[in-house]
């Protein structure tokens, strides 16, 4: 059998190298601690369980999922209720809101519905790889811009080259980002849109972070900027702020032609999620919000305990103002797949090397604080005690 040769142009899943490495440590009898995945360790509320109970209880839901390509209309309006509460956004349930299978279905399915072969992609470098893979499915080329750390990470539209621009159809953008964790503002928003419109390009904001911020920082929808709708898709997920990454539910938000050309793709495909858990996420949506700041006071004390550890080991970093990871500079004269295997092999800690976001990734290393508190303060004590045997210095790209 041979397989499709697009499966050849991806580069390695790096999630999937990392656990393949942490098995191997495992094999070896080494107790692995992983700060390699985001993936919160907490459990979803007891709410959203007893609403997935009883819907999956009832035969109506037992069928096809209602609106199979683009969600039961009560999921619909929950989420357009949702964006307005948060983010003062108005959107039409009918035409400019749908379910997804968590947001990164959204990110795939958007590369079938808009990208032909050949057509111009522009992923920022280093970001989410699931957004390379996505337009390489849709047999499109990818042309990466770099995201600097002096531009506090924000993708700099005066320098994307006019022709790049004339020639993309789309670009992703992602704030609160992954890996880096950086924020943008409206502002930025609308400089995004300004650029957009001038060179016709569409804007896919991947917001799955968007309720993940600390010290009282607002994270805007790229929605909130003015004319966002008529070049903007925004999607965005249950997974982080109600710990339902397992449950796959999100949704995707914006311009009504965009989301359509989505559900044709959905329609074909996977016929939308089960409806007892598009009920799920109502109750997540609708119901009391108190896990969305619990999850913050933790993610918050994790965060200060993993700065001041990284920094007693001479990395120089700021505290991340947004989700629950760290993006942190390492000593220079080595590879972040040389500084991460070492730390592996010094203290049995998986962090991720930001090589495998793009080249622009080298220099960093980036840690999940989605593991419980025993097993992170086990694996920042590990990390102070070998401070002699790591590469020390000034760090960064
Ligand atoms: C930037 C980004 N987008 C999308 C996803 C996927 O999230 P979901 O569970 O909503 O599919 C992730 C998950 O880690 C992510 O980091």
């Amino acid at each position: 059998m041979k397989r499709a040769s697009r499966l050849e142009k991806l580069p390695p899943y790096l999630y999937v190298e990392i656990r393949r490495k942490t098995r191997e440590a495992q094999a070896r009898g080494v107790d692995v601690i992983s700060l390699g995945v985001g993936d919160p360790d907490m459990p979803t509320p007891q709410h959203v369980i007893d609403a997935l109970n009883k819907a999956a209880a009832d035969p109506a839901n037992h069928q096809y999922p209602t609106g199979e390509d683009r969600g039961m209309p009560a999921f619909r309006t929950a989420v357009t209720d949702w964006y307005k509460r948060r983010f003062t956004v108005t959107l039409d349930p009918e035409t400019e809101a749908m379910a997804l299978i968590g947001s990164k279905e959204g990110n795939h399915h958007i590369a079938l519905g808009l990208l032909d072969p050949g057509d111009v992609a522009i992923v920022p470098d280093p970001g989410y790889p699931a957004y390379i893979a996505s337009a390489i499915f849709a047999g499109a080329e990818v042309a990466r811009v770099p995201l600097r750390a002096e531009d506090g990470f924000l993708v700099d539209f005066d320098a994307i080259p006019a022709d790049l621009a004339r020639k993309a159809k789309c670009i992703w953008l992602s704030y609160p980002n992954n890996p880096t964790t950086a924020t943008a503002t409206v502002d930025f928003y609308r400089r995004a849109v300004a650029w957009a419109k001038k060179y016709d390009v569409v804007l896919v904001s991947d917001n799955p972070y968007s309720e993940i911020s600390f010290d009282g920082l607002y994270v805007p929808s790229i929605l909130e900027a003015e004319g966002a709708k008529d070049v903007a898709v925004e999607f965005n997920s249950l997974s982080k702020p109600y710990n339902m990454t397992g449950w796959r539910i999100g949704m995707a938000v914006g311009n009504a032609d965009i989301i359509s050309a989505i559900a044709k793709v959905k329609e074909n495909t996977d016929s939308g999620q089960f409806n007892a858990i598009q009920y799920a996420g109502i109750a997540a949506l609708e119901g009391p919000q108190d896990i969305v700041k619990s999850n913050l006071v933790v993610y918050k004390r994790r965060r200060d305990l993993a700065v001041d550890a990284l920094r007693a080991i001479g990395l120089e970093l700021d505290a991340p103002k947004a989700t629950f990871y760290v993006w942190a500079p390492i000593p220079k004269g080595q590879t972040s797949i040389e500084f991460a295997g070492r730390l592996l092999d010094e203290t049995g800690v998986v962090v991720t090397p930001g090589i495998g976001y793009g080249s622009r990734g080298e220099g960093f290393i980036r840690l999940s604080l989605s593991v419980p508190d025993p097993r992170l303060e086990e694996a920042l004590a590990r990390i102070k005690k070998v401070k002699d045997r790591l590469p020390s210095g000034a760090g960064g790209r």
